[in-house]
Formats: structure tokens, sequence, C-alpha cells
């Protein structure tokens, strides 16, 4: 079976029975900022569950594009995509509990539909709580579809209850259906949710009841709704007898392409298993974000800060694979040309698409490169350690100033026949985060591998820019505020007047000088008094606490600073200042770019 059929066979079967088919909704919620992407088919359809009448009807199906950022750790093994799409069947105020729960168990075990064996099901409802009694009820209508006492589990809030991302809104116990695959059992507890793989989930009746209260309280919702949510893949899977996901029709292209490019052979396993379907997983799903209507562009922030992540990581694991040329544009086309006939704006949006994976994918090549650099440069003091270790410091900072990742490190290292201390690692990374807690006005968070490119590149033209203004206008000058996005920087600064057409150039030449003379950026940590008494530049009052990094450009700059940088000035381009105004009394501001 493939997906298009289970598709239309789920449509069929609730069309059938009085449903409405509508359209599924774009991956990036309108309405909910504070959701970063749809993570499930209810999310689109929060106000209809609390009442307001959907112009389709109260009996609506659909399939909904589906991210779950949350398991992007998880993506790897058998059962986990972070894009996915959801069938969903659903009742506005309509039918209840014994209608979902006959249908799904119709559907599913009826020759006439998907035709599971029932003896493969095994159900779970919710046991109950102090505020919220045991679903009984749900618990007896499967025992009249002839599931036994022992495959019916009763489990607590963290498995069978379901609301909407965020803390209020309309939720309820649920019941979800698992097929045993077979498998032997994992323990004497294996059980439906252990994780071992024997059973899989495919399916969950959400059996909206209830809204939460700002103050923790379920209150009964007037509307009792039915919300469910049928996974394509795992389910496709389970009638083709797959033992995961991924060895359903769709991914067999992406992992075709990405064998033969590694050279691996037919049965991939461990390692390279993972990382073959963690590439797939994440390029298939930065392809969808990008293909997305709606669709946003890697960066620093949010969503863009997602996609990125994704895309990055799944560079990485393509090395893992041996794969070092360019990729990601190939696999997105396979996405593309497998999956527009559903999705069509995947073609309308191809160029978009391809354009800004090749751009990442190069993006994340310089980060790479600059660290590979610094690498060498310090192979020779790092090989003359007898303990053939690497100091976690030193891994650390190639992390933190150029964005290489540690597991990076690593290989090289290995190359070497080193090791690196991961304990150290661990530690600098630690201290690293508590400065920069204690820093607060460090805009970014979350490691630099993922950080932009240009925001790195602007923010140490930040610093080349203080110092050309102290050289050309005098030591007066203070930096008083310092803004950066992906397009421009923006730098406020002491001084009493505006700057002359004479001043402006020679700031963008001084600073465009120290850009060609291509000097090296290095971090270091010391004492604060320390920093100081070198003569550090930075908005530091003691916020750091009394151990700072300092960034040194070359002997033309020293700052208190919490990163990220350049690993050269030489990777800057262009420096070019845009504007200067007035931004308060005695301070000026400038907006500049990198060309
Ligand atoms: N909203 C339910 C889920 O996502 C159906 O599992």
């Amino acid at each position: 079976m493939t997906a298009e059929e289970l598709r239309q066979l789920y449509f069929e079967f609730f069309i059938e029975r009085g449903h409405t088919l509508i359209q599924g909704a774009s991956l990036i919620p309108s309405e909910d900022s504070t959701i970063l992407y749809t993570p499930a088919g209810m999310q689109p359809l929060v106000p209809y569950l609390l009442g307001e009448k959907h112009p389709a009807g109260r009996r609506l199906v659909n399939v909904q594009k589906c991210i779950r950022t949350g398991d992007i750790e998880e993506v790897g093994d058998s059962s986990h995509l972070t894009f996915f799409e959801m069938l969903g069947n659903w009742s506005l105020g309509d039918y209840f509990k014994r209608d979902s729960i006959t249908w799904s168990f119709e559907f599913l075990t009826s020759g006439k539909w998907l035709g599971f064996n029932p003896q493969q099901l095994h159900v779970t409802v919710f046991a109950g709580d102090e505020q919220v009694p045991p679903d009984e009820e749900a618990a007896s209508i499967w025992e009249e579809m002839g599931i036994p006492e022992d495959r019916i589990y009763f489990f607590g809030r963290d498995d069978n209850w379901w609301g909407p991302t965020g803390i209020t809104g309309p939720c309820g116990p649920d019941t979800e259906i698992f097929i045993d695959t077979g498998k032997p059992p994992c323990s004497p507890d294996c059980r439906p949710g252990c994780g071992c793989g024997k059973y899989f989930e495919i399916w969950n009746n959400v059996f909206m009841e209830y809204s939460r209260t700002a103050d923790g309280k379920y209150v009964p919702l007037e509307q009792k709704n039915v919300d469910t949510g049928m996974g394509v893949a795992r389910t496709v899977a389970m009638m083709n007898g797959c033992e995961s996901i991924y060895e359903i029709p769709l991914f067999q292209p992406l992992f075709g392409f990405l064998k033969k490019l590694s050279g691996l052979g037919q049965e991939p396993d461990g390692q390279a298993l993972r990382s073959l379907r963690i590439v797939s997983d994440h390029i298939r799903t930065a392809t969808h974000i990008l293909g997305d209507d709606q669709g946003i562009p890697p960066s620093n922030l949010d969503r863009g800060y997602v996609l990125r992540r994704l895309i990055r990581l799944a560079i990485r694991h393509a090395r893992i694979l041996g794969i070092d040329g360019h990729f990601t544009r190939s696999l997105a086309e396979i996405v593309i040309n497998e999956e527009s006939s559903v999705h069509e704006e995947l073609a309308k949006n191809r160029e978009f698409i391809l354009d800004e994976l090749s751009s990442e994918e190069i993006r994340f090549e310089k980060t790479l490169q600059s660290g590979l650099r610094e690498f060498e440069k310090l192979l020779p003091n790092l090989t003359r350690n007898p303990a053939k270790t690497i100091p976690g410091r030193i891994a650390f900072r190639l992390y933190d100033t150029y964005g290489f990742p540690v597991e990076f490190t690593a290989e090289l290292a290995l190359e070497q026949g080193m090791t690196i201390d991961m304990e150290g690692y661990r530690k600098a990374f630690d201290l690293h985060r508590e400065l920069s807690r204690q820093g607060g006005d460090q805009k970014f968070k979350g490691g630099l591998a993922d950080n932009s490119e240009m925001v790195t590149m602007l923010h140490t033209a930040t610093h080349l820019l203080h110092q050309a203004l102290r050289d050309v206008l005098g030591d007066h000058v203070e930096q008083k505020g310092s803004n950066i996005t992906e397009k421009r920087l923006r730098f406020d600064f002491s001084h009493p007047e505006k700057l002359t057409d004479e001043e402006i150039s020679m700031v963008e030449k001084r600073v465009n000088e120290v850009i060609q003379a291509d000097m090296p950026v290095i971090c270091e940590e010391t004492q604060l008094e320390n920093a100081l008494k070198e003569g550090a530049t930075g908005l530091f009052r003691n916020k750091y606490g009394d151990r700072v990094k300092i960034y040194r450009i070359g002997e033309f700059s020293i700052e208190i600073c919490g990163g990220p940088h350049v690993g050269r000035t030489g990777e800057l381009g262009r420096f070019k200042i845009m504007k200067e105004m007035s931004s308060s009394s005695g301070v000026r501001r400038i907006r500049a770019i990198l060309e």
C-alpha cells in the first residue's frame, strides 16, 4: 500500500459516513504565533473545537502536514519523523466516543478497508486522576468490539491525555491504537508505549470534552468533540509489514540516492542506518518548510532556526555516511518530484526550495572550512601532548568561535590518533552558558553551529566599526547599543555631533583595510581586571561576573564580548555604512551592511 492509497481509502470511508473533506492548513500557524510549526491536525481547528461554526459542517475529514520539533532528537529510530502527515476525522459537537471507536475498529479491521487482524490491535485508555475519572466508557466500547481486557491498557495523563500546545484550551482523554508487530517482547513489562518497537502506534482518538483553564482546572465543554490523528507513514508501514517507517515506498528513492552517493552497501545498519534516516527525514522536512506557501528561509530565529538546524544536522550526518559533496539540492528534488502530486506547493516553490538549500549548504561549508583551518593551525601544538588528548576548552573554542561541531573535531582528532577530553568540553560549554546567562545581552543561544553566518559576520564587523570610530573620532566614543539582524548591523555610540561625509568614509576605509588585512579573531577567557588593564572595551559593567571572554582582532581591537565571531576578518566582504543619524541626545546611530 502507498501513502496515496491510504489517504484515498480514509477519505472514502469517512465521506461515506457523512464527513466533508477539507483542505489541510499551512505548516506555519497563522493565528497562534507562539507555535513554530503546526504540530497536529487539531491545531488549525481550535476555534471550531471551542464552538465556532465551521463552514463545512460538523463532520470533517482531512490530511494535515505536521512538524514536531520536539522529536528532532528521536529521529533515527524506527518510528519518528519530524515532518509527517496526519489523517483526521473530526466531530465538532456531533458524534462522540461510540461512533469514533466503532468506526476506527471497522476501518482498521474490515477486509473492505485496511483488513488488519483484530488480534494485532492493542489499545490504551485514560486511567483517570483526581480531576477526571477513568475512561471506562471507551474501554467498554473496545470490549464490545472484541478487544479483550488484557489488550486494553489504562494509562495516566502523560500517555492518554491530549490538548493543544500551550496551557489552556480544549483537551480530553484519548484512546491510542497500536499494532502488535509480532516481535518478541522486550521485557516482562513490555507494553504499548514502552518504546521497544513491538507495539507501533498508528492512530489516536481524542475525546475533547474539557477545556483547561488558566488556573489548571478542567471544565467540561458544552460542545463535545472528537479529534483523531492517524499517522500516514506509520500506518502504511504496518500495512506493508515493515519494521520501520523508513521502509515504506516514499523513502526508497531518497535512500537509494544516498546509498549510491555514499557507496554504502545494500543493508546499512547501526550508525549508518541512523544517519541515512536522519538525512532523509531532515532534508524532506526542510523541503516542506521551504515549500510551504508561507515558506521562510533558514535564519537564526525561531522557525528559521529550526530549519537551519535541520539542514546542518543533515549535512553532518551525510558526512558520517561519507558524502562530502553538495547533495541537499538533489535530495530535495526527489522529495519535490515524489510529493508534489499531493503537495502542489512543492512544485510551485521549487526554485526557492533549491536555492535556499544550496545557499545554506555553502554557508555551513564556510563555517566548517574556517574551523578546519584553525584546527590545522593548532595541530602541531596539539600533537605534542603525550596523552594524545585534545583539551576540552580547545574543542569548545572551535565550536564557539568557528561553529565547528565537536563531532567534526572528534573526527579530525581520530585521524591523528587523538581523542577529545569530552568532560572538559562540557565544562567549557557550561561555563560559556553561565557567562552568557549573566551577560544577558548575548543574542545567540543554543550553539554556533546553528547561528547565522551573516549575523556572526556583522557582529565581527561591529567590533571593527567600534574601533574605527574611536580611531577616527576619538576615545570618547563608547558603545551605547547594538542590534544585528541578517541584513544589517545597527550601532549606537556616544558622539556629540553628526558625522561629516569625510569622517564616514574614513571609518569605512579603516574597517575595509582591516578586513583586507585578514586579521585573526581570537577568543580568550580572562579576569575582568586583566581585560580592563589591556584596554578592552565593551558593555561589561560587572555584569559578566569576574571571568570574561575577550575577542581580539589582530592588534586592532579588543573587546569584552560573548561572541560569536568569524575566524578571520578576511571572511567579511566589503563593509558599507548605509546611514548615520541621531539616536538620542549625544548618541549617534550607524546602520551598515556587508556586501
Ligand atoms: N491530536 C491528536 C494527536 O495529535 C489526535 O495525536
